[in-house]
This record gives structure tokens, sequence and C-alpha cells, in this order.
């Protein structure tokens, strides 16, 4: 049985995503700062899955300085072997950043550690043992908001692009190493999706989930895992969204920067 590891397994996308997983034979790790929660998913897996599936549940958080390098230590030294890695913690901050004092500044730290560093390094360590082995495969969650710059939710949409452009820029790298011909490399790009994300990232304040389409984080998980099987590279979930993206390569980037301040405006804004 191969094991899939899956950061930010403990809500949304990343549990949805786990379930996924077990029902498709895969041993588990899952990774969150909620053991409770993770716990919560060990269950469910274990009563209405399959008793089969192996579910190591490690309490981490990724945004803090060396964390990606622990959990990895942590893995070898329990002698897990991982052959998925799917990289979807992550956060998000609403606000003007003019306005962010010390204490935002300090979230936003956070977020950028774990928005792109933890899933960087974890792509690192965890790529080098899928070179050696020939084998293996890394879906990074980014996100539609990688398409553009986002007002009102900069430093964010900012780390999503950074996730996109890292992906296709390893994926071909390991792509032509003779080494890599067995390994998939994806990047997922939901749009609004219902989680806890837009409530912990204040996006509640924002009019972006009631303009767009919400897809349930299930859907987001099923398109995600096909298409990531399958070897596509790209996988933007949901029609209304794959058009907003494509829409996008032809307007001028003008425009599309002031379409994304109005959808991320404040609701009550007069
Ligand atoms: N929902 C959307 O509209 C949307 C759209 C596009 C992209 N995405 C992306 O989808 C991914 C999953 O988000 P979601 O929508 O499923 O939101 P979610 O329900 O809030 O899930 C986020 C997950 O990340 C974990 N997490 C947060 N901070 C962490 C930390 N410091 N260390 C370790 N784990 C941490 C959370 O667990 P704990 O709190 O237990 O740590 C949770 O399991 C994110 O990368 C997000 O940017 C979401």
């Amino acid at each position: 049985m191969e094991t899939v590891l899956i950061t930010g397994a403990s809500s949304g996308i990343g549990y949805e995503l786990a379930k996924i997983y077990a029902k498709n034979g895969y041993n588990l790790v899952v990774v969150a700062r909620s053991r409770d929660k993770l716990e919560v998913l060990k269950k469910e897996i274990f009563e209405g899955i399959s008793k089969n599936v192996k579910v190591t549940v490690i309490e981490a958080d990724l945004s803090l300085e060396n964390a990606a390098k622990r959990l990895y230590n942590r893995i070898k030294l329990e002698g897990l072997k991982i052959e998925v890695l799917v990289n979807n913690a992550g956060v998000g901050i609403y606000g003007k950043f003019s306005e962010f004092n010390e204490k935002i500044m300090e979230k936003n730290g956070a977020m950028i550690n774990l928005n792109i560093k933890a899933v960087v390094e974890l792509t690192r360590l965890f790529l080098g043992d899928m070179m050696k082995d020939g084998n293996g495969g890394i879906l990074n969650v980014s996100s539609i908001a990688a398409f553009m710059p986002g007002p009102l939710m900069s430093t964010y949409y900012a780390s999503k692009a950074f996730v996109q452009s890292f992906t296709e820029a390893v994926r071909e790298e390991v792509r032509n190493d003779i080494r890599g011909k067995n390994i998939k490399i994806s990047v997922l790009c939901p749009g609004p999706t219902d989680t806890g994300f837009e409530k912990s990232s204040n996006l509640t304040e924002s009019s972006l989930f009631e303009k767009m389409k919400v897809m349930t984080a299930k859907k987001v998980a099923e398109i995600g895992y096909k298409e990531f099987q399958k070897g596509k590279v790209v996988i933007i979930p949901g029609i209304f969204n794959r058009i907003a993206v494509f829409v996008t390569r032809f307007l001028s980037r003008k425009f599309v920067v002031k379409m994304a301040r109005k959808l991320q405006e404040k609701k009550n804004k007069n």
C-alpha cells in the first residue's frame, strides 16, 4: 500500500482529499495543528471507509521555523515512506496591506511561512526521496488567485502565484530528468470553496463569496484527485473557475487588478 502525506487535513479540501485517498487504498499521514480534528478524521476513515488503512496523525504548526524539516525527520523516524505529498495547508489574510499593524504583520509572516516556505521545503525533502526511487507524486494546492494580483488580499494572492510558478517550474525540471519520468507533479487551483477558509481569512467581510460560484470541498477534492491521477499539470476545478482564469489571459493586467479589487471589496461598501 502506498502512503500519502496530506498537510492541512483537519478540515476543508484536505479533509476531503484524505477520505478520497483512503477510499482508493492509500495509507495516510495527516498533518495539521488540530490533533482532535485529525483524530475525528482517523475514526471516520476506520469506521466508515476501511479498517485496513493506516492513518498516522501528526500535530504540527507548519508556519514555525524548521517545521518542515522536523516533520520530515519524524516521518523518517517512524519508518514511513511517502509516495505522494499533498501540500494543502494554507491560510489567507483579508485587509488593506497599508493598514496592517505589527500584530497582523506577524500573522502575515506566518502565512508566508505556511503558504510558501513549508511548501518549498517539504517539496525539496520528499522530492529528493522520490527522485532516488524514480517514483512518486506531489500535488501542491494553489488557487485561481495565482492568476491575478489580489488587492485586499495582496500577500495571499502573491503566495499562491509563487506556489503556481514554483510547481510548474519544478515539474518541468523533473520531467526532463531520467529519474523523474514516473513522478507526477501538479498544482490544484480551486476557486471559492465552502470550507473554514472564508472565516479564518476574515473573508466574511468581503463580497467575494457572494459574487463568485462557491464549490463544495468534496467536489474540489474529487476533481483534484482524479485529474492528478491522470497527470494533469494545472487543475482548475469547475467550469466557472476555468472560464474566469481563461478570460484573464485576454484582458489587460490593469483591468484584471481592478476587477479583482471589485470582487474583494467589503460587502457593506457605500
Ligand atoms: N476555500 C477556498 O475558497 C480556497 C480557494 C482557493 C484555494 N484554497 C486553498 O486550499 C487550501 C486548503 O484550504 P481550505 O479551503 O480547505 O481551508 P480550511 O478548511 O481552513 O483548511 C486549512 C487547513 O490548513 C491547516 N492549517 C492552517 N494553518 C496551519 C499551520 N500553521 N500548520 C499546519 N496546518 C495548518 C488547517 O488545520 P489547523 O487549523 O488544524 O492547523 C486546515 O486543516 C489552502 O491552501 C487554501 O489556500 C482555498
